[in-house]
């Protein structure tokens, strides 16, 4: 299957082309302040710097990053996107089996088959909120891959102390941590660099809203990062993600807003959800928002396109593995925002 049979969320490109009309996205998950306007400022200030090839190491935003974690730059790998590193993970390690619960992100059950790894499930369940459940048999996974918090349903899955004991390898995809203010209690950033058996990911997509440059990263054993450094493609993160990324760490006023507004939002929407009949959201720690539709006649599908005719773009989950036809997404966005999507749900359900 190629990558055009998973749909994602923000395909904007395409509801342009098949409904020839501006929509308000809610189906990515980028944090509604946008980019900053230093960093827009920047690259165009620096434009000229197009002319040069990246900085193969990238070694200021390597450097920065270690000072900001407290960790070593040997522990760090950057990639183009979270993603570029999710697929070296399975080429440079070769698992013979993969181990991922869902419903979540459908791109580490691709890299994994891309890698022809055997990829067992685990269906987390509705009834348990989509929660891990106590005990686990990850049958000798060579690699347990989570998300954490999981996309698409917001909660927080993992313990810290469980998880050295899952798999001989487990990469624990922290995209939407930085959505939390207490993340040094549920980070594992801490504890990749000295334990061979964890890999964190992160990626400066969502939270600093950088999802055209692609730039993500990785921290793991300084081994592990040698190891899939051998298979990257040089210059993966251009010059200007590695300059934006940089500003981006230095702006502690930005993540200090952006906390404000997804906690005062998701509230917000949470609460005018609940009160239309026939939705049900769960309780998130990130960004967005997974609703359930309890209604005989309207699924996901539909309620996507009524919601377009409206000039919204949700997400419809139903080609989550481990979810039905029953439950979309929505990202936490403005207040203007949010209450014109509350209002289009009213309209339409
Ligand atoms: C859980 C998760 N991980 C990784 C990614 C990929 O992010 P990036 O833009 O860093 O490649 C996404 C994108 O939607 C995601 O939802």
């Amino acid at each position: 299957m190629g990558y055009l049979d998973f749909a994602h969320g923000g395909n904007i490109y395409e509801v342009r082309r098949k409904y020839k009309k501006e929509i308000i996205d809610f189906s990515a998950n980028i944090n509604p302040l946008g980019l900053p306007e230093r960093i827009k400022e920047n690259i165009i200030n620096n434009f000229n710097r197009i002319l040069h090839y990246p900085d193969l190491q990238a070694e200021k935003l390597t450097e920065k990053l270690g000072s900001y974690w407290k960790i070593d730059k040997e522990n760090i790998l950057l990639g183009n996107g979270s993603i570029e590193l999710i697929y070296l993970i399975f080429s440079a390690f070769k698992p013979k089996s993969t181990f991922i619960p869902v419903p979540t992100f459908s791109e580490y059950e691709r890299a994994a088959r891309s890698a022809n790894s055997k990829v067992q499930f685990l269906r987390l369940k509705e009834k348990d909120n989509f929660n891990l459940p106590e005990r686990i048999d990850a049958g000798g996974a060579d690699i347990f891959f989570l998300c954490n918090p999981n996309n698409p349903t917001g909660n927080l899955i993992l313990q810290k102390q469980r998880a050295d004991n899952l798999a001989k390898l487990t990469v624990i995809d922290e995209t939407f941590m930085d959505f939390l203010p207490d993340q040094a209690a549920h980070s594992l950033i801490g504890e990749a660099p000295k334990n061979k058996k964890i890999i964190v990911l992160r990626s400066f997509t969502k939270f600093f809203a950088l999802p055209g440059l692609r730039i993500g990263y990785l921290i793991a054993h300084k081994d592990t990062v040698m190891r899939l450094r051998k298979y990257q493609l040089p210059w993966s993160v251009n010059t200007f993600a590695q300059m934006a990324a940089e500003l981006a760490l230095d702006n502690e006023a930005y993540a200090q807003k952006t906390n404000c507004l997804i906690k005062r939002e998701r509230s917000f929407l949470f609460r005018e959800i609940a009160k239309i009949n026939r939705l049900s959201p769960y309780p998130s720690r990130a960004n967005f928002i997974l609703i359930k539709i309890n209604d005989k006649e309207i699924n996901s599908s539909l309620l996507k396109e009524r919601l377009i005719e409206k000039g919204i773009l949700v997400r419809d989950c139903a080609n989550f593995r481990g979810l039905s036809g029953k439950f979309i997404r929505i990202a936490v966005r403005a207040r203007g925002e949010n209450q014109r999507l509350i209002q289009a749900l009213g309209r339409v359900i």
